[in-house]
């Protein structure tokens, strides 16, 4: 029987292991980091390896025998406080999944990921799926395998898709996506009954300095803290963070699309506050840990679309927007640039879609990767699948592979069990958006005129400060009063594209 004093110095030793760890793996994101922004082309071979070996040696720290018992120890007693058990055992739960898998097979899932990505990087170039899909292949033979050391109750998939969002399941996506396909389908056929919105002025040469600079006003006053972050250039924008006092977020510049830039830093900046939330004092335990991709994604869809594509933040936005860009947006008013941002369109690429049409591209890579998991589509078939669900859904005809089957990087990384989170995301957003504006019934009035605060200290308040104490449906129980309910996600699409559209809302 250990003593009191005993059990914390033990817990101190927890601490201790668990966030050196996390400096390990802090500082590889900071090589990664370094290789999307700033590292020069040719140096690639190094920077892998050595951002490969510190997240080797995090992990060796976390799956140690010695750390199990720690954990195992804290586990049994009941000299904890309440945060300190909830750490501890969130933190076997993840010693007990990372022993699941071999260090082989993590071995060969790394190296698979780098044949893997660099098949799918020529395939896309030349357009010639041929090149990738023995790769391919090889990658979901690894993840089947997987699935089986994880361990499943009904489907195999389940076992990838607990990775992203602990607790969500294949009965469960059926069910919501189901939802998808008879509610969003008919909302989505009513608007393509309607005349299309005017939006061509979107696509007028616009200063690429300046939209970085309107991107920054933006991300300011939204409340994220640049004296504990930056704003970057990428090829992909995303958000990456070595604590909650260092979280950056990239973007992307196009001088004929003015929907680019201003939309993805406002996602990538929703991501961010939600990283700069986390709890400091939690630094690198789970405490201190986003709660899952789901709700990471809904603090990002909020900011973007439940406030970015809002009437009232363009309110406040559009002004701004006319100062820099005076004479492009002379002949636009707000009710124009409104309707513009909002544009429905079912269209070819995923991270181009709109606000709708986006769950159709989840959906689809949804019943594809169920499907492959579960061995009952081929790889070598995926262009015909993928272009016949594209008809089905989205009624669009792919022209080739590069901008169909081979449009993403996932596969090739072997992150099966992702695409779900991104309309997850979207659909907690409007719930979480929606318990806040009830609770602080002033918070429209207060985006026209760029005040973010109390939406941002809800947040804070609901989500950000739990770390992953939560899974994401406790999450939403406890900030919103219950758990998932995609019905709140359809009534908040119907009364905004009926009035866009022009059509009623029954
Ligand atoms: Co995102």
């Amino acid at each position: 029987m250990k003593s009191k004093t005993d059990i914390q110095s033990l817990y101190f030793k927890y601490v201790e292991t668990t966030q050196k760890a996390a400096d390990f793996n802090n500082a590889a994101a900071l090589l990664d980091w370094d290789q999307e922004v700033n590292m020069p082309s040719g140096s690639a071979t190094f920077r892998a390896r050595q951002s490969a070996s510190l997240a080797e040696y995090a992990h060796h720290l976390i799956t140690d025998e010695s750390y199990g018992k720690i954990l195992q120890q804290l586990a049994d007693t009941t000299f904890l406080s309440e945060s300190q058990q909830a750490n501890v055992l969130l933190s076997l739960e993840d010693f007990h999944k990372h022993k699941k898998l071999p260090a082989s097979i993590i071995n060969k899932l790394t190296n698979q990921a780098s044949i893997s990505f660099q098949a799918w990087t020529k395939a896309k170039k030349k357009n010639q799926f041929s090149l990738f899909y023995p790769e391919l292949e090889k990658m979901i033979a690894l993840k089947r395998q997987q699935c089986d050391l994880y361990g499943f109750q009904t489907h195999p998939y389940d076992a990838l898709l607990d990775d992203y969002d602990k607790g969500i399941t294949t009965t469960r996506l059926d069910e919501i996506f189901g939802e998808v396909k008879t509610h969003l389908s008919n909302l989505l056929e009513k608007i393509l009954q309607k005349p299309q919105v005017e939006d061509d002025f979107l696509y007028q040469a616009f200063d690429k300095e300046n939209q970085f600079s309107l991107s920054i006003e933006i991300l300011k006053s939204i409340g994220f803290n640049f004296e504990e972050g930056r704003q970057d250039y990428s090829e992909h924008p995303f958000t990456t963070s070595f604590s909650p006092q260092d979280v950056r977020i990239t973007t992307r510049a196009e001088q004929k699309n003015f929907k680019g830039l201003i939309w993805s830093s406002i996602h990538e900046g929703g991501h961010a506050l939600y990283e700069q939330g986390l709890p400091t004092d939690a630094y690198g335990l789970p405490l201190g840990m986003p709660a899952s991709l789901s709700i990471h994604e809904s603090q990002s869809r909020l900011w973007e679309n439940c406030v970015g594509r809002s009437a009232a933040f363009l309110k406040y936005f559009f002004p701004l927007a006319k100062q820099k860009f005076s004479t492009e947006f002379e002949q636009v008013d707000t009710s124009m640039i409104y309707k513009a941002v909002n544009k429905v369109q079912p269209s070819l690429i995923r991270t181009e879609a709109d606000e709708l049409t986006y769950h159709f591209h989840v959906l689809i890579r949804y019943e594809i990767e169920k499907a492959l998991i579960a061995g009952e589509i081929q790889c070598k078939d995926l262009p015909t699948v993928w272009n016949e669900l594209y008809n089905k859904y989205l009624k669009v005809v792919v022209p080739n592979d590069t901008i169909g089957v081979l449009q993403d990087v996932h596969w090739s990384h072997g992150s099966f069990g992702y695409f779900p989170t991104y309309s997850l995301g979207s659909f907690y957003a409007v719930q979480f958006f929606e318990a806040a504006k009830k609770e602080n019934p002033t918070i429209e009035q207060d985006i026209q005129i760029g005040n973010f605060q109390l939406l941002l200290q809800w947040l804070r308040q609901k989500v950000h400060r739990y770390g992953r104490r939560y899974s994401s449906d406790e999450l939403s129980k406890l900030a919103t009063g219950s758990e998932l309910n995609f019905s709140l996600f359809m009534k908040y699409a119907r009364e905004k594209y009926s009035a866009i559209y022009g059509f009623d809302v029954n």
